[in-house]
């Protein structure tokens, strides 16, 4: 049945022109088929420089709805209209109107987690793997930082910047708790612990290492170690086993599971590509606004 569902996309695909971009926290069998995997930055660099003609992207709706700013001549289609990021959806656009009239002199720094409109009214926005490198071209500048304030408390920390923080943070990471780790460390004695921004700082102080997922990914293949303890979405495991088949991945909580990243199948990106939608677009007005602050980041990375 895979199998069959598998022939049928690489056909369509073909036909089409079209490439398949999956997020590091998809299905294994979608980041399988997919032509490209990889973080939130890497993606959105691939989705910018790509000459096919459809991008079906296989994430989240923030991460289709980039792709469609820095790529509006292309067709971008997520294969699930409903697979958001409740974190991204944590701020509203009068909301952040509001904190700019507060702080008039503020550089708005926001993370690609976040709907066009809050991009479109942003400075500059960022990712996990490049938030530190950003944060710093604004040094001496007071910062509103939207939405994730654990991302933001850890930037924070790592540039001694202060910076004012939105109360936005992911469910996902937020199962992963200081005793899981003290858990596994009792029980894997010595095996480092990588862990992603997002987690609650509680977690991210007990982590060797604090990782983008592509960063996790190179940190896998370049350090050298037997076990790892990797706390993030356990999406991501697949891609280190695959990449890493000597090396024994432990993950920090099963629960950590994103229900949106895994609503995109096999049957679906089938079905995108038969139909051709859904089709994620961005009104002009706001696509333009929301690029200059893409191209910002991008310019700096
Ligand atoms: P990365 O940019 O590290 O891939 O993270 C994206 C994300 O949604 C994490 O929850
Ligand atoms: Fe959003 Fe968290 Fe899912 Fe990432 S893991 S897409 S931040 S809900």
């Amino acid at each position: 049945m895979d199998h069959e569902l598998i022939e049928r996309i690489k056909n369509l695909k073909r036909y089409h022109n079209a490439v398949i971009l999956a997020h590091n926290y998809q299905r294994g069998e979608i980041q399988d088929i997919a032509d490209f995997v990889g973080d939130s930055l890497e993606l959105s660099q691939r989705a910018a420089r790509t000459d096919a003609d459809v991008i079906v992207f296989c994430g989240v709706h923030f991460m289709a709805e980039t792709a469609a700013i820095l790529s509006p001549e292309k067709k971008v289609l997520l294969p699930d209209i409903e697979a958001g990021c409740p974190m991204a959806d944590m701020i509203t656009l009068e909301e952040l109107k509001e904190a700019k009239k507060e702080f008039p002199d503020a550089v708005v720094v926001c993370y690609v987690n976040s709907s066009a409109q809050i991009k479109a009214e942003s400075d500059v926005c960022c990712t996990s793997s490049n938030a530190v490198k950003v944060m710093r071209a604004y040094k001496g500048r007071r910062i509103i930082f939207v939405p994730d304030r654990y991302l933001g408390q850890y930037v924070s920390e790592a540039t001694g910047q202060e910076l004012i923080l939105w109360p936005g943070y992911c469910a996902t990471h937020s199962w992963i708790g200081p005793e899981d780790i003290r858990k596994l460390k009792r029980q894997y004695p010595g095996v480092p612990v990588v862990v992603h921004p997002e987690c609650r700082p509680e977690v991210r102080a007990m982590a060797d290492a604090v990782l983008s997922t592509g960063g996790i990914c190179r940190f896998a293949s370049e350090q050298d170690f037997t076990s790892l303890i990797v706390g993030t979405e356990t999406g991501i495991l697949h891609r280190l086993r695959k990449e890493n088949p000597s090396k024994r991945f432990i993950p920090a909580s099963r629960n950590a599971v994103c229900p949106n990243m895994k609503r995109t199948t096999l049957r679906k990106v089938a079905r995108c590509l038969e139909r051709l939608e859904p089709e994620i677009t961005v009104p002009q007005e706001i696509r333009r606004k929301a690029k200059k602050a893409l191209d910002a980041m991008l310019a700096l990375t």
